[in-house]
């Protein structure tokens, strides 16, 4: 069945090619070449000022010999394509757009092909309106004037560019691989919040608001007041303990920053069903977080992007700016050392297991590697 199939698709590709010959050399339609050109745009530019990209550009293609464009540098493959007399016209870029490996094996070019010779003729008719040597079937249209397709970016970032394969890896230093992101997907991702503020939404929530969010998605694990049920981690208290053996370090004790909670809140939290609150979600919880380390004491505080900054954490003049150039202990060191730091070969001293790091389940003291 599949032989069948092979042998019959075998020979419709055949029959296909003296059709393309013919086919290539009839007008195409320049303007609808144009949106064509979009598949190619990722790798190509052509126009006034067309510089290489993945692929040569493409002014004045028609007469160059394959592979024949100085300062571009081409697979073997298209330049021995060349020394044996392929000329760029009508019907050779007919027959390697179609199926560019299967004309030129070992062409770097990592594209399928135009399967419609529709498109193939277009695409073809688009690229003449750049070449002084073009045949005389140019469309009389003004698409002579046709403005060069758009710049790498945004004709990248409405196709994603074919992905380069593993024999062209590293040839040329772009690898058209993916494509530029989208303002909604940058939008989506870009939610930090800074110290300073930097990215607070528009926004406001009540301690008492922050109350109920609270009891309802957050006291399972965090406990009613932040005390934290069992070995979920603790959200209040732990006030003057970061200079005993076992510090608690919570938001109250020791976080520099409001912004880290409310980022970190928004960004994490509920665990398991993150980004599921509002802005004013969040700002409501912070304000109850704040009330829960005795930070705020009336419920009806509400925080807002406008009295953030005014809320500062006990412990923020604890923490300084790591200034790694001129901090004594890093200055002196110089340059750090990135490979081949050591002679001797590296050593594995200890292992985890036997260290005994991993608290075990049920008895606390149990560590992993502990026989019961
Ligand atoms: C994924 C990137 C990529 C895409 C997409 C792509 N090309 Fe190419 N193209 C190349 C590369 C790379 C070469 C150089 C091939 C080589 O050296 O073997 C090339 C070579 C060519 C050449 C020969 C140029 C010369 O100077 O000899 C032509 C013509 C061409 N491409 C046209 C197109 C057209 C038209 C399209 C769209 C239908 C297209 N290419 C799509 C990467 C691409
Ligand atoms: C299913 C349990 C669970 C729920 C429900 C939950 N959390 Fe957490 N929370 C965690 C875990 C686990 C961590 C530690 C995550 C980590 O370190 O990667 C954490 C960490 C935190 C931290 C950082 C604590 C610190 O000191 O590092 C804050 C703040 C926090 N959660 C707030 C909330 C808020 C607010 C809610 C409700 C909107 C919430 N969490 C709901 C499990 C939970």
């Amino acid at each position: 069945m599949s032989k069948l199939l092979k042998s019959l698709s075998l020979t419709a590709a055949l029959l296909s090619l003296p059709v393309l010959a013919t086919s290539a050399l009839a007008e195409g339609d320049a303007v609808a070449g144009k949106k064509v050109f979009k598949k190619c745009a990722a790798c190509h530019a052509v126009g006034d000022g067309a510089k290489n990209k993945v692929g040569p550009q493409l002014n004045d293609i028609f007469g160059r010999t394959a592979g024949g464009l100085d300062g571009y540098k081409y697979s073997k493959a298209m330049i021995k394509a060349g020394e044996e007399g392929l000329v760029w016209d009508n019907e050779t870029m007919g027959t390697y757009l179609k199926k560019p490996r299967a004309m030129i094996k070992g062409t770097k070019m990592a594209f399928a092909g135009l399967r419609k010779d529709k498109d193939l003729d277009n695409v073809i008719a688009y690229l003449a309106t750049f070449s002084a040597e073009a045949p005389a079937s140019t469309p009389s249209d003004d698409s002579a004037a046709a403005p060069a397709p758009e710049k790498t970016e945004t004709a990248a970032a409405s196709k994603p560019a074919p992905a380069a394969t593993a024999s062209e890896a590293g040839a040329g230093k772009v690898f058209g691989l993916g494509r530029v992101a989208t303002h909604e997907e940058v939008a989506a991702w870009d939610i930090d919040i800074r110290p300073d503020g930097a990215g607070l939404p528009v926004g406001s929530g009540t301690v008492a608001v922050g109350e109920e969010l609270f009891t309802d998605q957050c006291a399972v694990c965090h406990g009613d007041f932040g005390e934290g049920v069992g070995r979920w981690p603790v959200l209040a208290g732990g006030q003057d303990t970061l200079t005993e053996e076992r510090p608690e370090k919570t938001i109250g004790s020791y976080w520099p920053y409001l912004s880290t909670v409310y980022d970190y809140v928004r960004r994490a939290m509920p665990y398991g069903n993150a980004r599921s609150l509002s802005d004013d979600d969040v700002y409501a919880i912070t304000a109850y977080l704040l009330y829960l380390n005795d930070l705020v004491d009336d419920e009806d505080f509400k925080l807002s992007d406008k009295n953030f900054l005014e809320v500062r954490l006990p412990n923020e003049e604890n923490f300084i700016a790591d200034d790694r150039e001129t901090e004594a202990h890093f200055a002196s060191k110089g340059e750090p050392c990135m490979e081949n730091c050591t002679d001797t070969p590296v050593e594995i001293t200890m292992h985890a297991l036997i260290l005994d790091v991993t608290p075990g389940s049920g008895d606390d003291n149990a560590g992993a590697g502990a026989v019961d």
